[in-house]
């Protein structure tokens, strides 16, 4: 179904592989087009509760976006390059009201940098690495990457970072809190599908109001206190909410439906 991208759906799971491992996953067109459809996938079927992002091989998650697309371009098209990115891969990804989590499974340099903090939140194998090398090319980052890291691990850092092109390693990468957990490589998809996994017992559409409201705060929104007690007003009319602490007066597991 799709040429640049491996999809799999199982246990309500998608995992999307980006499968150009011989140019260690770099986004080209093709992959940021394809990307963007199956994120519109992740939003309208049903079956898909959560997802996964990863690359395919050992050796990258995604090395940046591909360069050699680069070379050709004008200032107009380096704008529309970064604006047809971020609305149709990047944003979505970010707003999407089920889970998307970035399996960082080797290179995460930067478009791929952006591709994995534009999920919810990061896991990462010991072979990772992160870097925004945008200046080594006379460039910034385009999708996303200067809010997002600096949202994500601070000003000071985040300038180091943007400033020196220097890659971290996982472990690096886990103590500026750019990542959740480090693993073995091949312990990474096992240990990202039980995360999968656990979220989906949980409600769904609690799980979306945690989405909008803490990309809110992140955002530094000025509403996101004002929507917190709305969207906090929204469960009581919710049928899993109902559920959810009736279960807990009766001492049984909840069973959660989406409604
Ligand atoms: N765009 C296009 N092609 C890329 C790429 C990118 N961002 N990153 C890697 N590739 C290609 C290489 O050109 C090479 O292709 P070739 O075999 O046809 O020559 C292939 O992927 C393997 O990469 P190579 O550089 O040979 O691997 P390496 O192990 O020596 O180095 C990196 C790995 C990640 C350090 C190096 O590939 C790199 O610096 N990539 C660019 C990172 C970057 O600047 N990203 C930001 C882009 S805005």
């Amino acid at each position: 179904m799709y040429q640049t991208l491996l999809t799999e759906l199982q246990d309500g799971n998608l995992v999307i592989t980006i499968n150009r491992p011989d140019k260690l996953n770099a986004l080209n067109k093709d992959v940021i087009q394809e990307l963007g459809n199956a994120i519109d996938e992740v939003y309208n079927n049903s079956e898909i509760k959560t997802a996964i992002i990863t690359g395919a091989g050992e050796k990258a998650f995604v090395a940046g976006a591909d360069i050699s697309e680069f070379t050709s371009l004008d200032a107009s098209g380096g704008e529309s390059l970064a604006k047809k990115g971020q609305e149709h891969v990047f944003d979505k990804i970010e707003n999407c009201p089920k889970p998307v989590i970035a399996a960082v499974n080797g290179f995460a340099l930067g478009g791929g940098c952006e591709l994995a903090m534009a999920c919810h939140f990061r896991v990462a194998s010991e072979n990772a690495k992160f870097g925004q090398p945008e200046v080594n090319l006379g460039l910034i980052p385009g999708y996303g990457g200067t809010q997002r890291l600096t949202q994500l691990i601070g000003k000071g850092k985040a300038m180091e970072l943007l400033m020196t092109a220097d890659m971290v390693n996982a472990a690096e990468a886990k103590e500026l809190g750019l990542v959740n957990h480090v693993w073995p490589l091949a312990d990474l998809m096992v240990k990202a599908r039980e995360i999968c996994q656990k979220i989906q017992g949980k409600a769904p559409i609690a799980i979306t109001k945690v989405i909008y409201c803490a990309n809110e705060a992140a955002r530094g929104d000025a509403d996101g206190f004002a929507n917190e007690i709305k969207r906090f007003g929204e469960c009581f009319a919710t049928e899993d909410m109902r559920e959810g602490t009736g279960a807990f007066v009766e001492k049984r597991k909840a069973v959660f439906k989406g409604k």
